[in-house]
């Protein structure tokens, strides 16, 4: 539904896209994950077709948006990062207005306002005053708007940004209740926006794509090492040397001791039974294995792995 292949933006001599390339299967969401700063905002004004893109193609529901940009502002709703509302007018008045721009026919008007209200679930508000409403209503306003004239395609950009708890969970429910029906990006900065939203992630970095799969495969993928809580009854410096000259223990992350009970995290190569070799080494030096438990790596910490080194850039 949405190709975009070796997309190039330059501000100047910045590059702020860098030769990107990916697609969007129908109905589906894609995350597109990435710090303050590496080009998310850009990429998504060159797909709905605001800016454009310096090298490059991006193609919506087959139409090329720099061949055909009304074609494709037909089939796309965008929510920019800060909605674009019209605070003093009521909900109402603003969406018969953002229903005239997308030059919705008259008759049709009231319809659409009906349906897009009851998909955002703003019912309760339509005769308030925009400037009136709490900043999770605002964001639902703005969903309203860029769904209105039923658009096949979804851009949102940092839809949750600024909601509190609730509301973000409100909202990322309603987004997974427009899938489907629509193909869906979502940018954000934030990570389990991706792991409770999205079926593919791509991870952006200063304008390059440095990652792109299923949240499960990105946590599989970086599943090359493991994590390793152990409990264990014994001196906590021999322990902590006994563990750390064990193969496949790379590194100890964290060491805690107690009433003579150390607590140690280890990084371990998956390559290498290290959970048997570690009860067989304290056994031998007789010091008792109260706990070792697995920590799964969460995309959290693939997060911080594939960004660690390089880190953000600011915007
Ligand atoms: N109009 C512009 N002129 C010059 N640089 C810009 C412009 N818009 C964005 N940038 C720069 O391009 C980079 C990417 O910005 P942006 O796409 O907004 O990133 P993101 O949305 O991921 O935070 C940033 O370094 C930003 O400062
Ligand atoms: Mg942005």
């Amino acid at each position: 539904m949405i190709e975009i292949r070796n997309l190039t933006k330059r501000y100047g001599s910045f590059v702020a896209v860098d030769d990107i390339s990916f697609d969007v299967e129908r109905g589906k969401i894609l995350g597109f994950l990435g710090p303050n700063g590496a080009g998310k905002t850009t990429t998504m004004r060159i797909v709905t077709g605001y800016m454009p893109a310096t090298k490059g193609t991006a193609v919506v529901a087959d139409y090329d948006v720099a061949k055909d940009p009304i074609e494709v502002k037909r089939r796309i709703g965008y929510l920019p990062e800060t909605p674009p509302l019209y605070v003093d007018m009521t909900v109402d008045e603003y969406l018969n207005f953002a229903a005239r721009i997308k030059q919705i026919e008259t008759k049709e008007v009231s319809g659409a306002i009906d349906s897009a209200c009851e998909k955002v679930a703003i019912g309760d508000v339509r005769k308030k005053v925009i400037k009136t409403l709490s900043k999770g209503y605002k964001q639902r306003v703005g969903l309203a708007q860029a769904i209105i004239h039923d658009p096949e395609v979804l851009i949102l950009d940092e839809p949750t940004i600024g909601l509190d708890p609730i509301q973000i969970k409100e909202v990322r429910e309603l987004i997974k209740s427009l899938a489907g029906s629509h193909t869906i990006i979502l940018s954000t900065h934030i990570l389990p926006e991706v792991g409770m939203t999205c079926d593919e992630v791509v991870i952006i970095q200063e304008g390059k794509i440095i990652a792109k799969d299923t949240p499960n495969g990105l946590a599989k993928s970086m599943r090359g090492s493991e994590k390793l809580t152990v409990v264990v009854e014994g001196p906590v410096e021999e322990v902590s040397n006994a563990a750390t000259s064990t193969e496949g223990v790379s590194a100890i992350l964290e060491t805690s001791a107690q009433n003579g009970q150390c607590s140690l995290i280890l990084e371990c190569d998956l390559k290498h039974h290290v959970r048997k070799s570690l009860s067989n080494l304290f056994s031998e030096k007789g010091w008792s294995l109260l706990e070792m438990k697995v920590e799964e790596s969460t995309l959290e910490d693939i997060f911080i792995h594939i960004m660690s080194g390089s880190g953000g850039r600011q915007s």
